[in-house]
Protein backbone atom coordinates (compact mmCIF):
# COMPACT_ATOMS: atom_id res chain seq x y z
CA UNK A 1 0.00 0.00 0.00
CA UNK A 2 1.66 3.49 -0.80
CA UNK A 3 0.93 6.82 0.26
CA UNK A 4 -0.88 9.30 -2.52
CA UNK A 5 1.50 12.64 -3.01
CA UNK A 6 -1.11 15.33 -1.31
CA UNK A 7 -0.92 18.06 -4.38
CA UNK A 8 -1.83 15.72 -7.34
CA UNK A 9 -4.88 14.06 -4.86
CA UNK A 10 -7.34 14.47 -6.97
CA UNK A 11 -5.73 13.26 -9.95
CA UNK A 12 -3.87 10.45 -8.68
CA UNK A 13 -6.43 9.13 -6.12
CA UNK A 14 -10.27 9.56 -7.81
CA UNK A 15 -11.46 6.47 -6.18
CA UNK A 16 -10.68 8.10 -2.72
CA UNK A 17 -11.71 11.62 -3.58
CA UNK A 18 -15.00 9.76 -4.40
CA UNK A 19 -15.54 7.91 -1.46
CA UNK A 20 -14.51 10.94 0.63
CA UNK A 21 -17.61 12.55 -0.66
CA UNK A 22 -20.03 9.74 0.15
CA UNK A 23 -21.49 9.64 3.92
CA UNK A 24 -19.24 6.91 5.35
CA UNK A 25 -20.98 4.16 5.76
CA UNK A 26 -20.91 3.89 9.82
CA UNK A 27 -23.23 6.42 9.49
CA UNK A 28 -25.57 5.36 6.72
CA UNK A 29 -25.77 1.74 8.85
CA UNK A 30 -26.86 3.96 12.00
CA UNK A 31 -29.73 5.90 10.27
CA UNK A 32 -31.43 2.43 8.92
CA UNK A 33 -32.67 -0.52 11.60
CA UNK A 34 -31.91 -3.55 9.94
CA UNK A 35 -33.66 -6.06 11.82
CA UNK A 36 -35.95 -7.94 10.39
CA UNK A 37 -38.19 -9.76 12.75
CA UNK A 38 -39.24 -12.28 9.35
CA UNK A 39 -35.65 -12.86 8.88
CA UNK A 40 -36.33 -17.26 8.17
CA UNK A 41 -36.65 -19.15 11.17
CA UNK A 42 -36.29 -23.22 11.41
CA UNK A 43 -37.92 -25.93 12.42
CA UNK A 44 -37.07 -29.29 12.35
CA UNK A 45 -34.67 -28.60 9.19
CA UNK A 46 -37.44 -26.84 7.29
CA UNK A 47 -36.63 -22.51 6.89
CA UNK A 48 -40.06 -21.02 7.51
CA UNK A 49 -40.55 -17.55 5.70
CA UNK A 50 -42.95 -15.71 3.90
CA UNK A 51 -45.75 -16.42 2.34
CA UNK A 52 -45.35 -19.20 5.90
CA UNK A 53 -45.02 -17.66 9.31
CA UNK A 54 -43.95 -19.24 12.73
CA UNK A 55 -46.10 -18.46 15.35
CA UNK A 56 -44.22 -17.64 18.37
CA UNK A 57 -41.32 -16.21 16.70
CA UNK A 58 -43.08 -14.02 13.79
CA UNK A 59 -45.02 -11.09 14.62
CA UNK A 60 -48.50 -11.77 12.28
CA UNK A 61 -47.24 -9.14 9.24
CA UNK A 62 -44.71 -12.08 8.57
CA UNK A 63 -46.94 -14.04 6.16
CA UNK A 64 -50.60 -14.73 5.64
CA UNK A 65 -53.04 -16.29 8.43
CA UNK A 66 -53.57 -19.65 6.40
CA UNK A 67 -49.87 -20.05 6.57
CA UNK A 68 -49.68 -19.72 10.06
CA UNK A 69 -47.26 -22.70 11.26
CA UNK A 70 -46.36 -23.70 14.80
CA UNK A 71 -42.95 -25.90 16.17
CA UNK A 72 -43.38 -28.62 18.52
CA UNK A 73 -40.17 -30.31 18.91
CA UNK A 74 -39.12 -30.12 15.51
CA UNK A 75 -42.59 -31.12 14.56
CA UNK A 76 -44.00 -28.39 12.00
CA UNK A 77 -47.72 -27.97 11.91
CA UNK A 78 -50.00 -25.87 9.46
CA UNK A 79 -53.79 -25.70 10.91
CA UNK A 80 -56.63 -25.11 9.61
CA UNK A 81 -60.34 -25.25 10.87
CA UNK A 82 -60.87 -28.59 9.72
CA UNK A 83 -57.71 -30.11 9.58
CA UNK A 84 -53.58 -29.82 11.08
CA UNK A 85 -51.57 -31.32 8.73
CA UNK A 86 -47.70 -32.01 9.55
CA UNK A 87 -45.67 -30.30 7.48
CA UNK A 88 -42.50 -32.54 5.79
CA UNK A 89 -40.72 -30.39 3.66
CA UNK A 90 -41.08 -26.73 1.82
CA UNK A 91 -39.96 -25.72 -1.72
CA UNK A 92 -39.89 -22.14 -1.93
CA UNK A 93 -38.48 -22.21 -5.37
CA UNK A 94 -41.56 -23.96 -7.22
CA UNK A 95 -44.52 -22.85 -3.97
CA UNK A 96 -44.94 -26.41 -2.99
CA UNK A 97 -44.85 -28.44 0.29
CA UNK A 98 -44.91 -31.95 1.18
CA UNK A 99 -47.69 -32.24 4.23
CA UNK A 100 -48.80 -35.55 5.90
CA UNK A 101 -52.60 -35.47 4.92
CA UNK A 102 -53.36 -38.74 6.45
CA UNK A 103 -52.60 -37.67 10.06
CA UNK A 104 -50.98 -41.39 10.27
CA UNK A 105 -52.11 -44.86 9.44
CA UNK A 106 -55.21 -46.21 10.96
CA UNK A 107 -56.57 -42.40 11.77
CA UNK A 108 -60.10 -41.28 10.80
CA UNK A 109 -59.08 -39.22 8.52
CA UNK A 110 -58.18 -41.43 6.31
CA UNK A 111 -61.90 -42.26 5.79
CA UNK A 112 -63.01 -39.26 4.57
CA UNK A 113 -61.53 -37.30 1.14
CA UNK A 114 -58.64 -35.29 1.84
CA UNK A 115 -59.64 -33.05 -1.31
CA UNK A 116 -62.90 -32.37 -0.27
CA UNK A 117 -61.77 -30.19 2.98
CA UNK A 118 -58.43 -28.93 1.46
CA UNK A 119 -61.46 -26.62 -0.95
CA UNK A 120 -61.62 -24.31 1.28
CA UNK A 121 -57.99 -23.70 2.02
CA UNK A 122 -56.00 -21.91 -0.52
CA UNK A 123 -53.17 -25.04 -0.94
CA UNK A 124 -54.47 -27.50 -4.09
CA UNK A 125 -53.09 -30.80 -4.71
CA UNK A 126 -50.51 -31.47 -7.46
CA UNK A 127 -51.43 -33.37 -10.13
CA UNK A 128 -47.62 -34.97 -9.17
CA UNK A 129 -49.52 -37.38 -6.67
CA UNK A 130 -50.92 -39.97 -7.57
CA UNK A 131 -54.30 -41.53 -5.46
CA UNK A 132 -54.43 -44.10 -2.42
CA UNK A 133 -57.86 -45.66 -2.46
CA UNK A 134 -59.41 -46.97 0.96
CA UNK A 135 -61.83 -49.17 0.25
CA UNK A 136 -64.35 -50.33 2.76
CA UNK A 137 -67.90 -51.83 3.39
CA UNK A 138 -67.70 -53.42 0.31
CA UNK A 139 -69.62 -56.20 -1.10
CA UNK A 140 -67.29 -58.96 -2.53
CA UNK A 141 -66.98 -62.53 -2.94
CA UNK A 142 -63.57 -62.67 -2.72
CA UNK A 143 -60.65 -59.62 -3.13
CA UNK A 144 -58.93 -58.60 -6.73
CA UNK A 145 -55.91 -59.91 -6.36
CA UNK A 146 -54.21 -55.72 -6.21
CA UNK A 147 -56.01 -54.95 -3.20
CA UNK A 148 -54.18 -55.24 -0.01
CA UNK A 149 -56.07 -55.79 3.04
CA UNK A 150 -55.45 -53.28 5.45
CA UNK A 151 -55.06 -54.16 9.02
CA UNK A 152 -57.30 -51.11 10.79
CA UNK A 153 -60.76 -50.63 11.42
CA UNK A 154 -62.99 -48.94 9.02
CA UNK A 155 -66.02 -47.11 10.63
CA UNK A 156 -68.59 -50.47 10.13
CA UNK A 157 -65.90 -52.35 10.98
CA UNK A 158 -65.65 -54.06 7.39
CA UNK A 159 -62.18 -55.19 5.90
CA UNK A 160 -60.76 -52.25 4.70
CA UNK A 161 -58.42 -52.80 1.69
CA UNK A 162 -55.75 -50.13 0.14
CA UNK A 163 -55.34 -49.76 -3.71
CA UNK A 164 -52.63 -47.43 -5.72
CA UNK A 165 -54.47 -45.37 -8.77
CA UNK A 166 -53.10 -43.15 -10.94
CA UNK A 167 -51.55 -39.75 -10.93
CA UNK A 168 -54.59 -37.34 -9.09
CA UNK A 169 -57.40 -35.87 -10.68
CA UNK A 170 -58.95 -33.25 -8.72
CA UNK A 171 -62.49 -33.65 -7.82
CA UNK A 172 -62.63 -37.26 -8.64
CA UNK A 173 -61.31 -40.64 -9.58
CA UNK A 174 -60.46 -41.74 -12.47
CA UNK A 175 -61.45 -45.35 -11.49
CA UNK A 176 -64.24 -45.75 -9.03
CA UNK A 177 -63.54 -49.30 -7.36
CA UNK A 178 -67.61 -51.53 -7.69
CA UNK A 179 -69.47 -51.91 -4.33
CA UNK A 180 -67.44 -50.26 -1.61
CA UNK A 181 -67.08 -46.83 -0.32
CA UNK A 182 -64.03 -45.22 -1.37
CA UNK A 183 -61.80 -42.47 -0.11
CA UNK A 184 -59.09 -41.23 -1.36
CA UNK A 185 -55.52 -39.60 -0.35
CA UNK A 186 -52.96 -38.21 -2.54
CA UNK A 187 -49.53 -38.91 -1.92
CA UNK A 188 -46.17 -38.70 -3.70
CA UNK A 189 -45.75 -42.60 -5.07
CA UNK A 190 -42.15 -43.75 -5.95
CA UNK A 191 -41.67 -46.00 -9.23
CA UNK A 192 -42.87 -49.57 -8.67
CA UNK A 193 -44.84 -48.74 -5.20
CA UNK A 194 -48.50 -50.62 -5.55
CA UNK A 195 -50.95 -50.42 -2.55
CA UNK A 196 -49.22 -52.92 -0.17
CA UNK A 197 -47.24 -49.98 0.23
CA UNK A 198 -49.50 -47.63 2.14
CA UNK A 199 -47.42 -47.50 4.99
CA UNK A 200 -44.88 -45.96 3.05
CA UNK A 201 -46.57 -43.79 0.90
CA UNK A 202 -48.58 -42.73 3.85
CA UNK A 203 -45.14 -41.33 5.39
CA UNK A 204 -43.79 -39.66 2.51
CA UNK A 205 -46.58 -37.49 2.41
CA UNK A 206 -49.07 -35.09 -0.06
CA UNK A 207 -47.78 -32.10 -2.36
CA UNK A 208 -49.58 -29.45 -2.05
CA UNK A 209 -49.39 -26.01 -4.12
CA UNK A 210 -49.69 -22.62 -3.28
CA UNK A 211 -50.14 -19.40 -5.48
CA UNK A 212 -50.45 -16.62 -2.43
CA UNK A 213 -46.29 -15.74 -3.20
CA UNK A 214 -46.80 -14.41 -6.41
CA UNK A 215 -46.72 -10.64 -5.90
CA UNK A 216 -43.73 -11.63 -3.63
CA UNK A 217 -41.41 -12.22 -6.51
CA UNK A 218 -41.75 -8.88 -7.62
CA UNK A 219 -40.91 -7.30 -4.71
CA UNK A 220 -37.73 -8.62 -3.70
CA UNK A 221 -36.69 -8.11 -6.88
CA UNK A 222 -36.94 -4.83 -6.10
CA UNK A 223 -35.17 -4.96 -2.87
CA UNK A 224 -38.27 -5.16 -0.75
CA UNK A 225 -39.26 -7.27 1.65
CA UNK A 226 -42.77 -9.50 1.40
CA UNK A 227 -45.19 -8.53 4.19
CA UNK A 228 -49.12 -8.68 5.12
CA UNK A 229 -51.19 -6.67 6.07
CA UNK A 230 -52.96 -7.92 9.38
CA UNK A 231 -56.25 -6.58 9.22
CA UNK A 232 -57.30 -7.65 5.93
CA UNK A 233 -54.91 -10.26 5.13
CA UNK A 234 -53.45 -8.55 1.71
CA UNK A 235 -50.09 -8.26 0.96
CA UNK A 236 -47.77 -5.26 1.14
CA UNK A 237 -44.46 -4.76 -0.48
CA UNK A 238 -41.91 -2.85 1.98
CA UNK A 239 -39.13 -0.54 0.80
CA UNK A 240 -36.06 1.00 2.33
CA UNK A 241 -35.01 4.06 1.41
CA UNK A 242 -32.47 4.34 3.34
CA UNK A 243 -33.34 6.82 5.52
CA UNK A 244 -36.56 6.74 7.17
CA UNK A 245 -36.30 2.97 7.11
CA UNK A 246 -39.36 0.67 5.71
CA UNK A 247 -42.13 2.27 4.15
CA UNK A 248 -44.91 0.38 2.31
CA UNK A 249 -43.81 0.97 -1.71
C1 LIG B 1 -35.44 -2.01 14.94
O1 LIG B 1 -36.77 -2.47 14.72
C2 LIG B 1 -37.17 -3.47 15.63
C3 LIG B 1 -38.54 -4.00 15.18
O2 LIG B 1 -39.33 -3.01 14.64
C4 LIG B 1 -37.21 -2.87 17.02
O3 LIG B 1 -37.64 -3.85 17.95
C5 LIG B 1 -35.82 -2.40 17.37
O4 LIG B 1 -35.83 -1.76 18.64
C6 LIG B 1 -35.29 -1.43 16.33
N1 LIG B 1 -33.88 -1.16 16.60
C7 LIG B 1 -33.37 0.07 16.52
C8 LIG B 1 -31.91 0.19 16.81
O5 LIG B 1 -34.06 1.04 16.24
C1 LIG C 1 -32.75 -20.77 5.58
O1 LIG C 1 -32.90 -19.61 4.76
C2 LIG C 1 -31.88 -18.63 4.95
C3 LIG C 1 -32.23 -17.43 4.10
O2 LIG C 1 -32.65 -17.79 2.84
C4 LIG C 1 -30.54 -19.24 4.58
O3 LIG C 1 -29.51 -18.29 4.80
C5 LIG C 1 -30.28 -20.47 5.43
O4 LIG C 1 -29.09 -21.11 5.00
C6 LIG C 1 -31.44 -21.45 5.29
N1 LIG C 1 -31.22 -22.56 6.22
C7 LIG C 1 -31.45 -23.83 5.88
C8 LIG C 1 -31.17 -24.87 6.93
O5 LIG C 1 -31.89 -24.14 4.78
C1 LIG D 1 -46.60 -34.03 14.72
O1 LIG D 1 -47.83 -33.34 14.70
C2 LIG D 1 -48.88 -34.04 14.03
C3 LIG D 1 -50.06 -33.11 13.92
O2 LIG D 1 -50.36 -32.51 15.16
C4 LIG D 1 -49.19 -35.30 14.82
O3 LIG D 1 -50.22 -36.02 14.18
C5 LIG D 1 -47.92 -36.15 14.89
O4 LIG D 1 -48.15 -37.29 15.69
C6 LIG D 1 -46.75 -35.36 15.46
N1 LIG D 1 -45.54 -36.14 15.30
C7 LIG D 1 -44.63 -36.20 16.25
C8 LIG D 1 -43.43 -37.01 15.93
O5 LIG D 1 -44.76 -35.63 17.31
C1 LIG E 1 -40.76 -28.59 -6.29
O1 LIG E 1 -39.42 -28.95 -6.14
C2 LIG E 1 -39.21 -30.09 -5.33
C3 LIG E 1 -37.73 -30.28 -5.13
O2 LIG E 1 -37.07 -30.23 -6.34
C4 LIG E 1 -39.86 -31.29 -6.01
O3 LIG E 1 -39.66 -32.46 -5.24
C5 LIG E 1 -41.35 -31.02 -6.16
O4 LIG E 1 -41.97 -32.08 -6.85
C6 LIG E 1 -41.58 -29.71 -6.90
N1 LIG E 1 -42.99 -29.34 -6.83
C7 LIG E 1 -43.76 -29.24 -7.89
C8 LIG E 1 -45.15 -28.77 -7.67
O5 LIG E 1 -43.38 -29.49 -9.01
C1 LIG F 1 -64.97 -39.58 -1.85
O1 LIG F 1 -65.13 -39.12 -3.18
C2 LIG F 1 -65.70 -40.13 -4.02
C3 LIG F 1 -65.67 -39.58 -5.45
O2 LIG F 1 -66.07 -38.25 -5.51
C4 LIG F 1 -67.12 -40.41 -3.54
O3 LIG F 1 -67.70 -41.40 -4.36
C5 LIG F 1 -67.04 -40.94 -2.11
O4 LIG F 1 -68.34 -41.13 -1.59
C6 LIG F 1 -66.30 -39.96 -1.21
N1 LIG F 1 -66.07 -40.61 0.07
C7 LIG F 1 -66.26 -40.02 1.22
C8 LIG F 1 -65.97 -40.81 2.43
O5 LIG F 1 -66.64 -38.85 1.29
C1 LIG G 1 -71.02 -45.98 2.60
O1 LIG G 1 -71.64 -45.06 1.71
C2 LIG G 1 -73.03 -44.98 1.88
C3 LIG G 1 -73.58 -44.10 0.79
O2 LIG G 1 -72.83 -42.92 0.68
C4 LIG G 1 -73.34 -44.47 3.28
O3 LIG G 1 -74.73 -44.39 3.47
C5 LIG G 1 -72.71 -45.39 4.30
O4 LIG G 1 -72.90 -44.88 5.60
C6 LIG G 1 -71.25 -45.55 4.04
N1 LIG G 1 -70.71 -46.56 4.94
C7 LIG G 1 -69.80 -46.26 5.84
C8 LIG G 1 -69.34 -47.39 6.69
O5 LIG G 1 -69.33 -45.12 5.98
C1 LIG H 1 -54.46 -2.40 6.03
O1 LIG H 1 -55.75 -2.66 5.54
C2 LIG H 1 -56.74 -1.78 6.06
C3 LIG H 1 -58.08 -2.28 5.61
O2 LIG H 1 -58.10 -2.49 4.21
C4 LIG H 1 -56.44 -0.37 5.60
O3 LIG H 1 -57.41 0.52 6.12
C5 LIG H 1 -55.05 0.02 6.10
O4 LIG H 1 -54.69 1.29 5.61
C6 LIG H 1 -54.02 -1.00 5.68
N1 LIG H 1 -52.78 -0.70 6.36
C7 LIG H 1 -51.65 -0.57 5.73
C8 LIG H 1 -50.46 -0.29 6.57
O5 LIG H 1 -51.58 -0.66 4.50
Amino acid sequence: MHACPVPAAALLCPVVLLLALLPSPATAAAALNTSNPCAPALCGGINITFPFWLAGKHPPECGYKAYQVTCDKGNLTLKNSYWTYQLLDIFYQNSSFRADLSGGLCDSQNFVNASSDLGLSPFKISPKNQELFFLYDCELRGRPRSWTLVNCPSPDDSSVYALLGKNYTPGGTGMPPMNCNVSTIPVLGYEGATGADYQRLLKGGSLLEYTDDEPCKDCTDTGGRCRVNVSDDAFACYCNDGDDGWFIC
